[in-house]
This record gives structure tokens, sequence and C-alpha cells, in this order.
């Protein structure tokens, strides 16, 4: 979850309700929930864009690390994924899952040898058929070129990589991509194995993929 949003207090009670079985944070530090999702049996899994904040995290009693390079989707730091995630694998014991361009299992297998205990993926599960955003969100990952994406402010002030539609799109909102397909309000938010995309496929194919 995203920790700036003004419901975040209001979000984590109803996942600590609904026992989840893991939260991922991001933009923010999760410090002041942490007892509070430990208490409901809740593993914490924060995100991190650098060295300096996954070293922050860990003096808090997490679960494991998301290390997330810049060539993902959505909200994204500098580093990139093949620099940062030996860094922090090499600062912890705790479990690192890697985020950022995974496609396949040789994508795997690369953060793998970087010390990955598992990944995370949001791109390639948008241009899926089972995937809900509108069916021009999927086009536009599939027509995705080298360089299908491009870094933008999002209407939080913070970067984040989406696809580039060209100078009217102003990426201020992921809802009005997500469900308008705006394309001059809409963030179409999207990493850079977008490229790679070039078909819609269902979500098995995805897996055999990955596997
Ligand atoms: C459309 C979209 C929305 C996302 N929304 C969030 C979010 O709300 N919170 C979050 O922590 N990460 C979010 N992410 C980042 C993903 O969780 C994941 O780390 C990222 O997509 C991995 O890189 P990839 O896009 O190259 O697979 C989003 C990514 C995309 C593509």
């Amino acid at each position: 979850m995203v920790l700036f949003e003004s419901n975040a207090a209001a979000l984590i009670r109803v996942i600590c309700e609904e026992k989840v079985m893991a939260v991922t944070t991001g933009a923010g530090t999760p410090k002041q929930y942490i007892a509070q999702l430990q208490a409901a049996g809740i593993k914490i899994y924060p995100v991190v864009p650098t060295l300096k904040i996954a070293k922050k995290m860990l003096t808090l009693p997490i679960d494991g690390l998301i290390v997330e390079g810049m060539e993902a989707g959505g909200h994204i730091g500098t580093e990139t994924l093949l620099t940062l995630l030996p860094q922090v694998t090499a600062s912890t014991e705790l479990p690192v899952i890697a985020a950022g361009g995974i496609y396949d299992s040789n994508s795997i297998a690369a953060v793998r040898c970087l010390g990955a205990q598992g990944v995370q993926a949001g791109t390639i599960f948008l241009a899926t058929e089972e995937c809900e955003v509108v069916p021009r969100y999927k086009k536009f990952i599939v027509a995705a070129s080298n360089p299908g994406t491009t870094i933008k402010k999002s209407n939080a002030g913070l970067s984040a990589r989406v696809l580039d539609l060209g100078e009217n799109n102003q990426a201020l909102s992921l809802r009005d991509a997500v469900v308008k397909g705006n394309v001059v309000t809409g963030a179409f938010m999207a990493g850079q194995v977008a490229d790679r995309i070039k078909r819609i496929e269902p979500l098995h194919k995805v897996f055999e993929r990955l596997l």
C-alpha cells in the first residue's frame, strides 16, 4: 500500500481485519503501523528504491524487502535493479524480492543470481485477457516500442514511469487511465518491459513463460 495516501490508517485497519498474508508498503515508512500489522500476523515487505532506504527499513522489525529498480512501472527511484539488488542482498539475511523488468524465467534466473529469493511483476500482467483495465490500455502496452515509456511527475509530485503517449498526455491519474482510457489525464503506468510485450495473452501463458 502507498503510505502517503490520506486514508492509509483506514486501509491498514481493513488489512488487519481481513488478515491478509502480507502487505507491501511504499512512499513512506510503515514504522507507525508495524505493531498493529504484526499483532494481526501480517508480514511486512517495504518496497525500496535505494540502498539508503533499504538500510533504514532494515532497522525496523520487517519480514523482507522488495527492491524495485527504475525500469519498473509506476512510482520509481533512480537506481537500476542490476546495481541496487546485489547491494541490498549483501546487506541482509532477510528475503529480498526483486521488482522491475521481470518478463520470463530468464529474468527470474538473473535476479536469483544477484541474491533475490522472489520476484514482483506488474507490467506483464497488464496485457492479459483477465486484466480489468480498459482495452485501450492493453493496446498501448502492446504497441510500446523502445523506448515505449517515459518518466513523468505524478499528481503526488513523485516520478512515475508511464507509457510515452506524447506531449499532450499529462499522466495525472492512474484511475483515468485504468477506467476511462483518457489519453490526456490518464497516467498509463508501465515499466520498460512493455517494450517486450507483443500481444495480449491469457494469464496462464504469462505464468508458463515465468516458470
Ligand atoms: C499500473 C501499475 C500500478 C502500480 N501501482 C502500485 C501501487 O499502488 N503500489 C506499489 O507499491 N507499486 C505499484 N506498482 C509497482 C508494482 O507493484 C511493481 O513493483 C512493478 O510493476 C514492477 O515492475 P514491472 O512493472 O517492470 O513489472 C504499480 C505498477 C503498475 C504497472
